[in-house]
């Protein structure tokens, strides 16, 4: 079967829109996008229509990519500061100058609905429950939890370990009693170890994954995010080589998920579900997740 995430976004940001329309003080989203790349540029106005669409407010704050780092940690604080703001992000990636770390230190945790701030993320780490849920990983989360794939005692093995998805899904997986592994570039027997997965979650970014390297009847989330070389759209599975359409790919798995229209959409609801929150009390919206769809 398919995980439809673009169907179940759809669904959870028309509950998120009645919700924002009963706020008198609406949630109000900073993004901070330095320099011109151009994914990020997309991704940035995606959020910010996505956002209007649904009564969030947005501001968008582009600035050059010779802004310094001092620059951009005073506009941070300049948000912290300002009540007006509730949520804030900063697109990653930043210029090669800024040392990230320094600019993640400087968010105010209580507006971090990317759950980048040692805060957030050490409390998800010690299975506190954060501000903010990470929004890729909370996206497939929802995605799991809407299609009832189940993820006690199962085995899931993620590809990729970055701080933004491989790290965080991990814990929260954990969280829900799954058995995890974390593969990465230098991991050994990489095939061996997806064979003996329930649960694949991709974040390579790149095709590295042929459908009959997993197991058969096992879930794949596509996480990847890369262009083929007609500039098309795909993720890191490579099933044209076994199979001769998507179909057949639904059938072989439980449950996959398409590139585009599976996590993608999945992870900007998810990021409208934290910038509601961030208008509300501590933690009330993140641990009631399945309300919204
Ligand atoms: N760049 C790629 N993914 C993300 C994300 O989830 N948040 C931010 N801030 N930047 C990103």
């Amino acid at each position: 079967m398919i995980l439809d995430g673009k169907a179940l976004s759809k669904k959870i940001l028309e509950k998120i829109k009645v919700e924002v329309s009963k706020l008198s003080n609406k949630p109000h989203l900073a993004v901070i996008l330095v320099g011109d790349d151009p994914a990020s540029q997309v991704y940035v106005r995606n959020k910010k229509k996505t956002a209007e669409e649904i009564g969030i407010l947005s501001t968008v704050i582009e600035l050059p990519y010779e802004t310094s780092e001092d620059v951009v940690i005073n506009k941070i604080k300049e948000l912290n500061a300002n009540k007006e703001i509730t949520a804030i992000l900063v697109q990653m990636p930043l210029p090669k100058h800024i040392n990230k770390d320094n600019v993640i230190c400087a968010i105010d945790p209580n507006k971090d609905v990317d759950c980048f701030t040692p805060e957030n993320v050490g409390k998800l780490a010690i299975g506190m429950e954060p501000r903010f849920n990470p929004v890729t990983p909370q996206g497939v989360l929802m995605l799991l939890d809407y299609y009832k794939v189940p993820i006690e005692g199962k085995h899931a093995v993620i590809i990729g370990r970055s701080n933004i998805v491989g790290k965080p899904m991990a814990q929260m997986l954990l969280q829900r009693n799954a058995t995890v592994t974390i593969c990465h570039s230098k991991t050994e027997n990489l095939e061996e170890k997806i064979k003996a997965a329930d649960i694949v979650i991709s974040a390579a970014g790149k095709k590295i994954v042929r459908c009959k390297m997993v197991k058969y009847k096992a879930t794949f989330v596509d996480v990847g995010i890369s262009r083929d070389t007609n500039g098309k759209l795909t993720g890191d599975l490579n099933w044209i080589p076994d199979f001769n359409n998507f179909n057949e790919v639904s059938e072989y798995f439980e449950f996959v998920s398409p590139v585009p229209g599976g996590v993608g959409p999945m992870t900007i609801a998810s990021l409208m579900l934290n910038t509601l929150a961030s208008s509300q009390d501590m933690g009330i919206l993140s641990i009631r997740r399945d309300s919204f769809f």
